[in-house]
């Protein structure tokens, strides 16, 4: 039963387990054909229908594909219509400058007016372009509401989705995935899911890759374990809805939603095999390197996904987590140092308090440090830090995490207009001291 957790789902959910594995499925048994991947006549009368997450001629190592038989093909639909987009925005994101200030925000409320998960996806900031295939958006969600005849793909990226609040209960074409605040979800672009709400309300983090699919960092000289490791990513069976009625499915392309309806549910694979899957994994798995002399290695050392771009080491996203870890260096300074990158970097609170920060930043919260945007802890932390006694101490009930991308994040004109904007959060960093005295090493 690993995967199942109270209060998501009665029902028992179980996982096949891996990355990038090739995986075989059924919700009937001997529906999988076995041997050929579209055999003339498919068992049950189901259709073959392959998804293709890459290019059919990528090399092997990045090649993703699923073969899916199901109900009705993908192709069994009236015509797309264009929607509202509400408050999702995407490439290129040109709507206020980009601005070289620290950025950060207050959770954003979640509303009492009846808001499902693609109702409430707000787009905070963005860079890159869909069209093209680079870069990344970052949305909010908050969420009131189950997606019951109503389900969403995205053309335009996969979906890594950090749930902060409420548990989740994914109804994917793949089968089902229960997500909760410290797990993560990964819904590869143009899969077809629903969210249904476990309880009341819901609200998180989501990162729309455009680029590269997310995959797990090399480990050079760590070796052939550590960080996140493979067998801890867990992707669903088969399940299936063999519903008829009225139903609409929402499609984000090249920036807009789309809506079309259909007389079934879109959610009827039967059974699949194959390597393109949703996948979801516990943070708390995440087996954190760090010193244990002086010293921070780079905050690459909590990579736990990352997209690579063209360029050798230089992410079009990575996805890191500041999980509950101890802290042993010694003649350190042990918090987040001050600095400035070249990368831009995204943070997001699912719980906890972070070690940079005396206050401010929230759960459910958020702050942008754009390309070579000064940052680092502010003036408490700084004081507590510089003055205390470095015996070992464990860092718990805390678990951060940062989108760090290489292109300048744009925030978007919600972002910047929000009452949930901080305008005075440069204030916390100008009671830092001027400690400097020549005569006094
Ligand atoms: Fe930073």
């Amino acid at each position: 039963m690993a995967g199942a957790k109270p209060g998501v789902d009665a029902e028992n959910l179980d996982y096949n387990r891996g990355f990038g594995n090739e995986f075989a499925t059924e919700a009937i048994k001997g529906a999988l054909p076995m041997g050929q991947n579209s055999p003339q006549r498919v068992p049950f009368g189901l259709y073959a229908e392959q998804i293709s997450g890459s290019p059919f001629t990528a090399p092997r190592h990045t090649n993703r594909r699923s073969w899916l038989y199901r109900i009705r093909p993908s192709v069994m639909h009236e015509p797309f219509t264009p929607i509202d987009r509400n408050l999702i925005r995407s490439s290129p994101f040109q709507e206020t400058p980009a601005s070289p200030n620290q950025l950060r925000w207050d959770p954003i409320p979640i509303p009492r007016e009846a808001t499902d998960f693609v109702t409430g996806l707000i787009t905070l900031a963005g860079n890159g372009n869909s069209e093209s295939h680079s870069g990344v958006a970052i949305h909010l969600f908050v969420a009131n509401r189950s997606m019951t005849k109503r389900f969403f793909y995205d053309a335009d990226g996969e979906l890594l989705i950090v749930p902060q609040q409420g548990s989740l209960l994914l109804h994917t074409e793949l089968g089902k995935i229960g997500l909760e605040p410290g797990e993560i979800c990964l819904i590869p672009r143009g899969l077809k899911f629903r969210v249904a709400l476990a309880g009341p309300e819901a609200r998180g983090y989501v990162c729309e890759n455009y680029g590269p699919m997310f995959r797990l960092p090399e480990l050079g000289p760590i070796g052939a374990n550590g960080l996140a490791n493979p067998r801890d990513f867990e992707a669903p069976w088969a399940a299936f809805e063999d519903r008829e009625g009225d139903f609409r499915v929402v499609a984000k392309f090249c920036g807009n939603l789309w809506e079309a309806r259909y007389d079934h549910s879109p959610l009827d694979v039967v059974a699949w095999h194959g390597n393109f899957t949703p996948y979801k994994y516990d943070l708390a798995r995440f087996n954190c390197i760090n010193t244990v002399s002086f010293d921070h290695p780079d905050p690459s050392i909590y990579t736990v996904l990352t997209s690579p771009s063209e360029i050798l080491g230089t992410a079009n996203c990575d996805f890191a987590i500041f999980p509950p870890r101890w802290l042993v260096a010694e003649h350190t300074f042990r918090p987040p140092w001050f600095h400035r990158n070249f990368m831009s970097e995204f943070m997001g609170l699912i719980y906890g308090q972070y070690d940079a920060k005396a206050e401010g930043f929230l759960p459910g919260g958020a702050s942008l440090h754009n390309c070579m945007s000064g940052h680092g802890p502010d003036a408490e932390t700084y004081e507590k830090a510089a003055a205390a006694e470095l015996k070992p101490h464990r860092l718990s009930d805390t678990l951060a995490f940062m989108f760090e991308t290489r292109f300048v994040a744009r925030p978007t004109e919600f972002a910047m207009r929000t009452a949930q904007l901080q305008h005075e959060y440069y204030e916390c960093w100008q009671g830092l001291k001027k400690n400097f005295r020549p005569q006094k090493p």
